[in-house]
């Protein structure tokens, strides 16, 4: 990386920056290994302030590698209820049985071996391995892709894997080895807070704006290029909730199938269009029809409309289940996708627990 020599200039002045601002985050006052991978794997489609509280819950109820090998799979997702992505949380867990097999039980402090375990790509291994061991590795994410091409003033397409690459191996080239983690998270923290994205930058707070191919101007804003693109697949759905006529009342759940979209959660029984559920059921007084709401997820958007019925308990096959309000509130994860309809529940399920 020869034609970035100046860059060599950015690290000194990064690091201090990153050492004299830093937030005090909860993983950063005791960055052990554990603490800083969950906080990363959180933190990879979730907002800081956000993550923050479930961090902490998460902490105390699952303080080590131990108890997340160990912990049942769906208090699991009720601890990740909300964050959404739960693929994440279930490669957590996988992660940790690997850690118990293979590594004694604890992270191991080597980034191939990092890489090798579930859910740990490329970013996540250098986080860890550099917060957590000080090893002079980069951990290059979305902020960093966009501090880097706008350093560079490259217009290539960061979407494409070479472009990738040659970032990462820019990054890496600059690491140094007595101070990789403030030179990561400095990074990142420019990104988040001053190398904003889709507007101009914040170039007058940046610590490392003489370096920068691109400070100052216009061209800033449109950095990085990233290629259109293609549009979600719209679907129109119909979510069922289907009260029994007792008291107090239970609600009806479904499980979903363990591979694909929300794999594996519990969820308000729904079809696509206006298709009736695929159950035979004794409905008690006309459905009523609830509110319209759409949930955005990464490739698809659901346009859904609820169905209000109250039904007669009956058997339901193995994926169902009729679930009161304490067992909605203590081992159901309900994805928030159903938020209009689920939030309801408490109401619809009575006080009386
Ligand atoms: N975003 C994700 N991980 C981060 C970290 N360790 N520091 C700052 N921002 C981050």
């Amino acid at each position: 990386m020869s034609k970035h020599s100046h860059l060599q200039g950015i690290v000194a002045p990064l690091c201090d920056w990153f050492e004299a601002g830093r937030r005090l985050l909860p993983w950063r006052i005791e960055p052990t290994p554990y603490r800083v991978w969950i906080s990363e794997i959180m933190l990879q489609q979730t907002r800081i302030e956000a993550v923050i509280p479930y961090f902490e819950r998460f902490m105390n109820e699952l303080p080590d590698v131990q108890a997340l090998a160990s912990v049942a799979p769906d208090r699991l997702m009720k601890l990740w209820e909300g964050l959404g992505y739960y693929s994440r949380a279930r490669n957590l867990q996988k992660a940790a049985q690997q850690m118990i097999e293979h590594y004694g039980g604890e992270l191991p402090a080597d980034y191939h071996a990092l890489l090798s375990l579930s859910g740990i790509g490329e970013y996540t291994a250098g986080a860890i391995a550099s917060i957590a061991f000080g090893i002079p590795v980069p951990a290059v994410d979305g902020n960093v892709l966009r501090v880097l091409a706008r350093l560079t003033g490259s217009h290539e397409d960061v979407m494409k894997p070479a472009v990738r690459k040659e970032l990462t191996a820019l990054a890496a080239s600059l690491v140094p080895t007595d101070r990789p983690a403030s030179f990561n998270q400095g990074l990142m923290e420019l990104g988040e807070r001053v190398c904003v994205p889709n507007t101009m930058p914040r170039c007058e707070a940046c610590p490392i704006a003489e370096h920068c191919a691109v400070s100052g101007s216009p061209e800033a804003a449109t950095l990085p290029y990233r290629a259109p693109k293609k549009p979600r697949r719209i679907e129109q759905r119909t979510v069922y909730v289907m009260l029994t006529d007792e008291h107090p009342r239970r609600v009806l759940l479904h499980k979903r199938p363990e591979e694909g979209l929300l794999a594996g959660l519990w969820e308000l029984p729904n079809t696509e269009g206006n298709e009736p559920l695929p159950l035979t059921v004794q409905a008690v007084g006309e459905s009523m029809e609830l509110t319209n709401s759409r949930h955005i997820f990464s490739h698809i958007e659901w346009h859904m409309h609820g169905v209000l019925q109250i039904v007669k308990p009956f058997a339901v096959p193995d994926d169902y289940e009729f679930a009161g309000l304490t067992a909605l509130l203590t081992d159901h994860a309900l994805p928030t996708a159903f938020r209009a309809y689920s939030q309801m529940l408490p109401t619809w399920l009575g006080e009386s627990k």
